[in-house]
């Protein structure tokens, strides 16, 4: 295996991820942030985000001297006699109020690196951003590339998911590789040899669309799921069943088709909205986005929906709200669907409790005006209606008898069709799920 020299700007999940797994196959790795406080922790072995498995894999390629952290572009770029031959752009691309991508940390970075260059290097678009961003970075980087070394521009987008980032990174169904040039088509393939997936070759501007693309195709599955789930409602179909039933076509595929609260996270909501920004941009107007989004918005009001239905008024009663983090297996809340329904539960005059086995710290400022508890037992004490957010697996486990007991309302909304209804009911709960009878 051919080893490569790279340096990644941006420690966030992405770059963090993309750093550490490239180390761990054996490249030499710097990873730079401009926040010392991330570096300094990085460097005492603390990972910064919660990310099952990563903190081995770093602890691992730190101990090789396979991975590095510093704090300056320069550095990074020519580090220990070492210059790097890949440069990673891994940082942030914030949505502004329109919806399109703020893209200004590129640029800063694109700036920073043209200076850094000293011999032949790839510049990697990593960030999720919008089609032609590529044209201005190759711009930028000549603008400032005032000793005319030689470099190319690729994009290479990242899948990875969280809560499974690092054996999204390692087992990879595909590597997406857009670049012009043969030159850097050849050092990246070299990069990614040793994950044994399949490497699609494109022009840089099909490989950023693939990325919105994909993300927003995905989106629409669940989007798609969700309409058909209140359907299922309105006539007593299970749309478990029929999610199962299209799945096992494999023109659609089982994956992205579980009914639920709605979708959140860092990506799908706002590659969405740069996607559709950027299509009208261009001028088209994309309005199956528009719908996707518009399914999910009124998907997040179903807890409140189903409480109205049973509770009738909400002011004066206790809501217990169980996981707050987007999806399981992170402590990421953010454009986390429990956000939006914890203000319409408190809108409405509801007492909101909530707990989340790793996301408290987070809770704590996105969510005023919530009662955040130390477990779930004390979350459900009183409450009148228990409502399923996050499907952590240990919210599956807990002691119904008991929960019926401590309740005071028997009374399960579980959003994410965790629950089996059969039991909860042979318990005694008053249980509705989403599309399931
Ligand atoms: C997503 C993409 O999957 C990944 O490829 C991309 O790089 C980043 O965005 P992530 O945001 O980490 O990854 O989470 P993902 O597991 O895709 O889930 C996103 C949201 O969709 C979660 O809120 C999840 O609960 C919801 N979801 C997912 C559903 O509601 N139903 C499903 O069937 C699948």
């Amino acid at each position: 295996m051919k080893k490569v020299n790279v340096c990644v700007v941006g420690t966030g999940y992405v770059g963090l991820v993309t750093g550490a797994c490239l180390a761990h196959v054996g490249h030499r790795v710097v990873c730079v942030d401009s926040d010392i406080r991330k570096i300094d922790a990085l460097k005492a072995g603390k990972i910064p985000i919660y990310e099952p498995g990563l903190e081995k894999v770093v602890a691992g390629a730190v101990r090789r001297k396979k991975l590095f952290f510093c704090k300056s572009i320069a550095e990074g770029m020519f580090h220990q006699g070492h210059t790097a031959q890949v440069a990673f752009i891994a940082v942030g691309t914030p949505p502004r109020s329109d919806g399109s991508a703020d893209l200004s940390f590129i640029e800063n970075v694109a700036r920073e690196i043209a200076h850094s260059l000293r011999e032949y290097t790839v510049v990697v678009e990593k960030s999720t951003v919008p089609v032609e961003t590529g044209e201005w970075i190759v711009k930028t980087v000549n603008r400032f590339n005032k000793k005319n070394i030689p470099f190319d521009v690729a994009s290479n987008p990242e899948f990875l998911r969280e809560g499974s980032a690092v054996s999204d990174f390692l087992k990879p169904d595909r590597v997406v590789v857009g670049t012009n040039s043969n030159r850097a088509a050849q050092l990246l393939k070299e990069l990614y040899a040793p994950f044994k997936c399949p490497i699609l070759l494109t022009d840089i501007k099909s490989s950023e669309l693939i990325k919105h693309a994909s993300n927003s195709f995905l989106a629409a599955k669940i989007s798609f799921i969700n309409a058909v789930s209140a359907l299922c409602e309105r006539t007593g179909a299970n749309v478990e069943d029929v999610a199962k039933g299209m799945g096992l076509d494999k023109r659609i595929g089982a994956s992205f088709l579980r009914a639920g609260i709605g979708f959140g996270g860092f990506c799908f909501p706002k590659d969405l909205e740069a996607f559709y920004w950027i299509s009208r941009q261009k001028g088209y107007d994309f309005s199956m986005l528009r719908a996707v989004k518009e399914v999910n918005e009124d998907q997040k009001l179903w807890v409140v929906r189903r409480a109205e239905e049973e509770l009738w008024n909400l002011g004066g009663k206790t809501v217990a709200m169980l996981g707050l983090a987007f999806k399981p297996d992170t402590d990421d809340m953010r454009f986390a669907p429990s956000i939006d329904i914890a203000k319409a539960l408190i809108e409405r005059g509801a007492r909101v409790k909530a707990y989340d086995p790793v996301s408290m710290a987070n809770a704590k400022s996105l969510m005023p005006g919530v009662q955040l508890c130390k477990n779930a037992y004390e979350c459900l004490a009183d409450a009148d209606c228990l409502a399923i957010i996050t499907e952590w697996p240990q919210f599956a486990k807990l002691d119904y008898k008991k929960v019926a007991g401590l309740m005071r309302h028997a009374f399960i909304l579980d959003g994410r069709n965790l629950l089996s209804p059969k039991d909860m009911r042979d318990l005694g709960f008053t249980y509705r799920s989403v599309g399931r009878p």
